[in-house]
């Protein structure tokens, strides 16, 4: 496989690395996402838990009918238990406190309702914690679920459940990171597999076949996948194919177009010594020789001027315009008088041109422009001369910003629907006995090398083409 010359994409641009980033910032923003209802969550079991010891407490209140009544070791170890600096229990609009003997005045006390369960309240609860929280004090309020009347407050301080949820929001970071990494690990190798490989495979090929379209060995071979990459498969051998072929088809016709126009240059001097003869032969004085001999001249003559149109066919559509300054008035002229226009006994010419009008062109092939157009002219007016009243040929010139426009009209018998069908066209457009047709073809490939247009008006008598020319030509 021959080297591309553009190189694949670098480490940070291709389709994997894209890919795994995507991956893993689409789990992590999922991971955000799913983080805040559950620490939330563990957040209220946390809380819950600490209130049920509470509640153990109030139940155990209930029991006596003083709090004070209760042995100190007893009070300080439900308390202990319970994490709590205090312990409140209020029924029927009388409250009981239990507390350490030397408790510490309470500052700075945040009030969590745990009657309130709502996710928003949690969740707003939770970030509270977080970010506002450190050495505030808990008041926990809750009820017993069999009595919602009766409310149980536990007082403790925020650090041990700050903590511990600080611990809880490591770990499933932690844990995210690493199921993002396992994920992204997973998801690149089978989209590797199925999606990347393959793309890379096409991609090289390619890159491979551009390089070299004539080697039928580099068409990517097609898996047989029926999803769309295997369409694309499909898809770029059969383009591949059609492209090698078209390749190979246009060598074997530039290879036939050189063999022809050496046998037609051989064949257009033969003719030319063959043109001498028959000349020669003309002057005999033989009565049949003098019937025939203008006909053999003429056939001759047709037959040169066949060879020597295919020539120059094969030979201008080489070669780009040279541009020179090109006076458009005597440049007309010089063509008329090569078209057998100019000093015609039968056909009136007009070259309304004027003398000041100039551009830059290629003039010789400007002329052939103007010798083709004013030659299907004569020869369309010369058919039918006996029938016209006024045979005219006209050239007119129009200027606009930066371009100019040459008229070439005729008052003769129009376009034959022969004509008219394949305008243009080398060796189609004629519909004339002996015409090659190939003169507006040539015609039009010149305007459009000059980056102009040739374009054929329709009139109700006669025949018009215009000639739209930039003033200046740009060569590339
Ligand atoms: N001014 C015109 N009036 C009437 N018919 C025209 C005129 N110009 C061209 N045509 C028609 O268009 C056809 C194509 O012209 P084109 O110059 O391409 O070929 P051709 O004159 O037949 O052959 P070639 O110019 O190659 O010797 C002509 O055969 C003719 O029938
Ligand atoms: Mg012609």
């Amino acid at each position: 496989m021959a080297t591309p010359r553009r190189a694949l994409p670098g480490p940070f641009s291709g389709l994997s690395v894209k890919l795994i980033a995507t991956i893993v910032v689409v789990i992590l923003a999922v991971e955000v996402v799913i983080y805040l209802p559950s620490a939330a969550s563990y957040r209220l079991n946390w809380l819950d838990d600490r209130l049920r010891v509470g509640i153990v407490a109030a139940r155990v209140l209930d029991a006596v009918p003083d709090a004070m009544d209760l042995p100190r070791v007893l009070t300080d170890r439900l308390l202990t238990s319970a994490g709590a600096q205090a312990i409140v229990y209020r029924r029927e609009g009388q409250s009981q406190l239990i507390d350490f003997e030397d408790a510490q005045p309470l500052t700075d006390v945040v009030t969590v309702d745990l009657r309130q369960r709502d996710i928003a309240t949690m969740v707003l609860g939770t970030l509270d914690t977080l970010f506002m929280g450190g050495d505030r004090t808990l008041r926990i309020v809750g009820t017993e679920d069999a009595q919602p009347e009766r409310i149980v407050e536990v007082i403790m301080p925020e650090t041990p459940m700050r903590a511990d949820l600080l611990i809880y929001s490591r770990n499933l970071f932690v844990l995210s990171i690493i199921l993002a990494v396992i994920t992204s690990v997973v998801l690149y190798f089978i989209v590797s597999r199925i999606l990347i490989a393959p793309i890379r495979r096409l991609t090289f090929n390619m890159m491979g076949y551009r390089e070299a379209p004539e080697n039928a060995s580099l068409i990517v071979a097609p898996s047989r996948r029926r999803d769309e990459i295997g369409i694309m498969e499909r898809e770029l051998a059969a383009m591949e194919s059609n492209i090698f072929s078209m390749l190979r088809q246009r060598r074997h016709l530039a290879d036939l177009g050189l063999a022809v126009a050496k046998i037609n240059h051989d064949l257009r001097n033969t003719l030319t010594s063959a043109q001498l003869l028959s000349d020669q032969v003309a002057t005999l004085d033989d009565p049949k020789v003098q019937r025939l001999a203008p006909r053999l001249v003429n056939s001759i003559d047709k037959a040169i001027g066949f060879a020597q149109s295919v020539l120059d066919y094969g030979r201008q559509s080489a070669t780009p315009p040279r541009p020179a300054p090109v006076r458009l008035q005597a440049m007309i002229q010089e063509s008329a008088l090569e078209a057998g226009l100019a000093g015609h006994p039968g056909i009136r010419w007009v070259n309304a041109v004027p003398d000041s009008a100039e551009i830059e062109a290629d003039p010789d092939q400007l002329g052939r422009i103007f010798v083709n157009l004013l030659k299907n002219a004569r020869e369309a007016l010369e058919a039918k001369l006996a029938e016209l009243e006024d045979p005219m040929v006209e050239t007119r010139f129009a200027r606009e910003a930066d371009r100019v426009t040459l008229t070439v009209s005729d008052n003769g018998p129009g376009l034959p629907p022969r004509a008219r069908d394949n305008l243009f066209v080398a060796f189609e457009g004629s519909a004339r006995a002996g015409g090659t047709g190939l003169g507006l073809a040539i015609a039009r490939e010149l305007v459009e090398a000059h980056g102009g247009h040739l374009s054929h008006v329709d009139q109700p008598q006669g025949t018009r083409f215009d000639v739209v020319l930039p003033t200046s030509l740009r060569t590339a």
